[in-house]
């Protein structure tokens, strides 16, 4: 298996590069924030507790988010792999990535993040809030948090995964194509 983590704040892009890579790459995209919404969207139990913590721009509890990534996984062994959007987003959730591939004799090759500044990632929070029906995106205060979230736990990971040598940035300001370029120059020699 191939498995590619797509990093970066919220709002970086992550989700619409994560469409491009899963072409070129034929590999399957999960979107952790994806799947979340999906169980909201149907009031199930994993919803509403995820509910929760969403809304005010929180993490949700590491072993409930843990559980549904392993289990999108492993519903799905005939995938070559897998580009990861939005997880993990703390240690804890990088350290048992590592030991959940580790156990399938894979890995994690490796981390590209997408770089774009904050008052940048506010502006297109807030513009995307106008058309997502995402609560927590048409909230300034909820998108505040979700980038003191980021710095404060998420941003780590890149560090976890450069001390691997796994860890790449990439400008994610411009068109969407030129940072789609820039993501398969990076990708492309490590296939
Ligand atoms: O990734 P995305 O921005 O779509 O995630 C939306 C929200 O889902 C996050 O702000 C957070 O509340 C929750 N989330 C989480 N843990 C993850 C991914 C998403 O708590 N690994
Ligand atoms: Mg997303």
């Amino acid at each position: 298996m191939v498995n590619i983590i797509l990093f970066g704040p919220p709002g970086s892009g992550k989700g619409t590069q994560a469409t491009r890579l899963v072409e070129k790459y034929g590999l399957m995209h999960i979107s952790t924030g994806d799947l979340f919404r999906y169980e909201m969207g149907n009031d199930t139990p994993l919803g509403l507790k995820a509910k929760e913590y969403i809304s005010k721009g929180e993490l949700v509890p590491d072993e409930v988010t843990i559980g549904m990534l392993e289990n999108k996984v492993n519903m799905h062994p005939e995938a070559k792999g897998f580009i990861l959007d939005g997880f993990p987003r703390n240690i804890v959730q990088s350290e048992a990535l590592d030991r959940f591939l580790s156990a399938k004799s894979s890995q994690v090759n490796a981390l590209i993040a997408l770089e774009v500044d904050e008052e940048e990632i506010v502006k297109r929070l807030l513009h995307r809030g106008k058309t997502s029906g995402r609560k927590d995106d048409s909230d300034e205060g909820i998108i505040r948090n979700r980038i003191s979230v980021y710095k404060e736990e998420t941003a780590v990971v890149f560090d976890y995964y450069s001390k691997q040598d796994k860890a790449y940035q990439v400008s994610g300001i411009g068109s969407i194509d030129d940072i789609t370029n820039r993501l398969f120059n990076q990708i492309d020699p490590l296939l």
